[in-house]
């Protein structure tokens, strides 16, 4: 399913006779950024019910906002892993929190951006395996455009130096491409379109209505949307956002509590080739959050606006 890169072609694994074709799809559930307290709760409360109705096969989470907005900490990582996470992608926040480095250069459960530097910490890529036995690679990019925060090289060389890195055996490959622009996330799905199952866009926030098959097999949308607060500015809260936009002044940019959602997709994989069958919106209201920290978030004070 991978080789070359092909735009006009698909180039899935050709089925062999001597292959025994596993009567039941790959099940796989991916969540959108992650944000705060918020997040953390309506995914505790709501992730294992989606996991046991759908028989879901492997989770992946963007959780990139999940410690105070901003971040991610070794506890939250163990956290997250405990709710039924098996995989963490992360973003331009991902070196917010120093503690998690360790876990970065230490789990198969976490990945870096594939596209930063590659002294970076933190693996480009994983390949784990469900409790079907099925092996699924996993890794993410960072997008170049609008995304002045964290430097990135070019997310379609680094795609196609993971896609050649993988063992021969990997049929089922997942990427998340964490970028502002949609026509940077549309592009790199069309680049992947056939090389991998599913391509799936986080960071902006705001879910949208483009889940589909591409041409050559991959499952592909532009954007999950978040797992938090949406009567909120991309998950902080709005009386904040809106005082610095209009003023210019400084203001802490606290995380929300109202409307609290767990968005992504549901995708069913075709194991034997890697190919998606089907791409399926999640979004489950949780109503209002209690709080917006604990004692896991370490609230950052005054940060300053950021795409998220
Ligand atoms: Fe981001
Ligand atoms: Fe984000």
């Amino acid at each position: 399913m991978r080789g070359k890169p092909a735009v006009e072609r698909h180039t899935f694994a050709e089925v062999s006779p001597s292959v025994i074709i596993m009567p039941m799809p790959l099940r796989l559930l991916c969540l959108g950024d992650i944000v705060g307290r918020p997040g953390r709760q309506v995914v505790h409360d709501k992730l294992p019910a989606l996991v046991r109705d759908r028989q879901i096969d492997l989770v992946i989470a963007n959780a990139e906002n999940i410690a105070g907005g901003s971040g991610i900490t070794q506890n939250l990582f163990n956290k997250i892993r405990s709710y039924g996470v098996d995989v963490v992608t992360l973003g331009d926040h991902i070196y917010r929190k120093n503690d998690i480095i360790p876990t970065l250069q230490s789990s198969e459960r976490v990945v870096r951006p594939a596209n930063l530097s590659a002294n970076a910490a933190g693996r480009a890529y994983t390949v784990v395996t469900t409790n079907s036995g099925v092996s699924v690679a996993v890794f993410s990019l960072l997008g170049r455009i609008f995304m002045s925060h964290l430097p990135a090289d070019d997310p379609f060389a680094a795609a196609d130096r993971v896609l050649d890195q993988l063992p021969p055996h990997v049929r089922v490959c997942v990427c998340d491409v964490h970028a502002e622009a949609s026509s940077e996330k549309v592009a790199l799905g069309h680049w992947l379109d056939g090389r991998v199952s599913l391509v799936f866009g986080t960071h902006t926030h705001i879910p949208t209505a483009d889940a589909k098959i591409l041409p050559g097999g991959s499952a592909y949308i532009s954007d999950l949307g978040m797992c938090g607060p949406y009567d909120s500015v991309l998950g902080r809260r709005k009386e904040r956002v809106l005082k610095y936009m209009t003023t210019n002044m400084p203001a802490p940019f606290d995380v929300a509590t109202g409307d609290v959602r767990l968005c992504g997709v549901y995708a069913e994989i075709e194991p034997e080739t890697g190919r998606a069958l089907n791409i399926e919106r999640i979004e489950v209201q949780a109503g209002n959050a209690e709080q917006a920290y604990d004692a896991d978030d370490r609230p950052q004070q005054q940060q300053q606006p950021s795409n998220d």
